[in-house]
């Protein structure tokens, strides 16, 4: 079995939805967990320290290890005292996951600044806000585990949603960068795109015992507790894998990469046009072969050997 005993995980938005269930499942397998929970809406207005607390108190009913934080991942404060809560009570940091979160949709032309950066204030910059701080201690110890909770709106593209996208691609970039500074200090950063039944699917689609059995089959197929296994796999010494992003929907556990094309290579010393860019495209557009590239290295030292020059 999968053991974190011994083991210190903090879980950021666990007081309600998927969070919760990651920071019951860690605990269940003997990590000390700090759930963190601002407790406010879905929208993200106001906050509720009680709602992370019920969630130590059921970790603890069940004879886990827990400590309640109410501090927002959205400023550098937040951030560093939700750390502060991992080292100070338990003495140190194994596991991040990184999974506070807001939502709200609308027509990317009706979209307001405040609600732009209100958005990215939660994912991206409160990623950062939590994550550089445990990285510090991480990498003290020689060793870490970042899991990023993304979004298939980020990866793929969803409508109405371009702040919430554009968050949630921008914390792929961050995992990237962590998995790459980290790798030598046994610091590893995934990323999951989780689909669960939650807030955030009811206040968005609509409650599904309110909607037809057919439209419904997916809101019932999505169970939330499908996403834990590889939420906490990733977060788990186990895990040798990092800079990969997974998707878990309804049971269904994917890699989801970013793949590099083989391209049309003009002629060395040639002037390429855009009207060679027309007469080459479907080389350009090819999807195959491809590499998926560690770092931006790997693509320097692959178009420096097809050039025959140094990097
Ligand atoms: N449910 C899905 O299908 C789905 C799909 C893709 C991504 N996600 C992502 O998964 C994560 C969890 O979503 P969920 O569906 O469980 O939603 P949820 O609303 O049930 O849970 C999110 C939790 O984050 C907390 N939170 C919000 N802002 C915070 C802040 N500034 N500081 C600390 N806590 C804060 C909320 O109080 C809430 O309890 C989110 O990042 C979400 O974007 C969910």
């Amino acid at each position: 079995m999968i053991d974190f005993t011994g083991q210190v995980a903090i879980v950021t938005g666990a007081g309600r939805g998927l969070g919760r269930l990651y920071a019951i499942e860690l605990a269940r397998r003997g990590a000390a967990v700090v759930v963190n929970d601002l407790g406010g809406t879905m929208q993200g207005h106001g906050s509720d320290s009680t709602v992370a607390d019920q969630v130590v108190k059921e970790i603890e009913d069940s004879g886990g290890t827990a400590v309640s934080s109410a501090e927002s991942v959205a400023t550098p404060e937040g951030g560093e005292a939700i750390v502060h809560a991992a080292v100070d009570r338990f003495g140190r940091l194994d596991a991040v996951v990184s999974n506070a979160g807001i939502f709200h949709t609308v027509g990317f032309d009706e979209l307001k600044v405040d609600d732009w950066r209100g958005m990215l204030s939660v994912h991206l910059d409160g990623g950062f806000y939590l994550s550089q701080p445990a990285f510090r201690v991480m990498k003290s110890q020689g060793y870490g585990r970042f899991v990023f909770i993304t979004s298939s709106a980020g990866m793929f593209g969803q409508p109405n949603s371009a702040h919430y996208a554009a968050a949630k691609a921008g914390l792929v970039g961050l995992a990237n960068a962590i998995a790459v500074e980290g790798a030598e200090h046994g610091i590893h950063a995934n990323t999951v795109l989780p689909f669960g039944y939650s807030r955030m699917v009811t206040e968005t689609a609509g409650e599904r015992e309110h909607i037809s059995t057919d439209e419904s089959s997916f809101l019932y197929a999505i169970q939330p507790d499908l996403v834990v296994p590889i939420v906490v796999f990733l977060a788990s010494r186990t895990c040798e894998l990092t800079h990969h992003n997974y998707s878990a929907c309804a049971g269904r556990f994917a890699r989801v990469f970013i793949g590099l094309g083989e391209g049309w290579l003009a002629d060395r010393g040639s002037e390429p046009t855009a009207d060679d860019i027309r007469d080459h495209l479907a080389v350009v557009q090819a999807t195959e072969p491809f590499t998926v590239p560690t770092s931006i290295f790997d693509e320097v030292a692959e178009i420096c050997a097809r050039l025959s020059i140094s990097a």
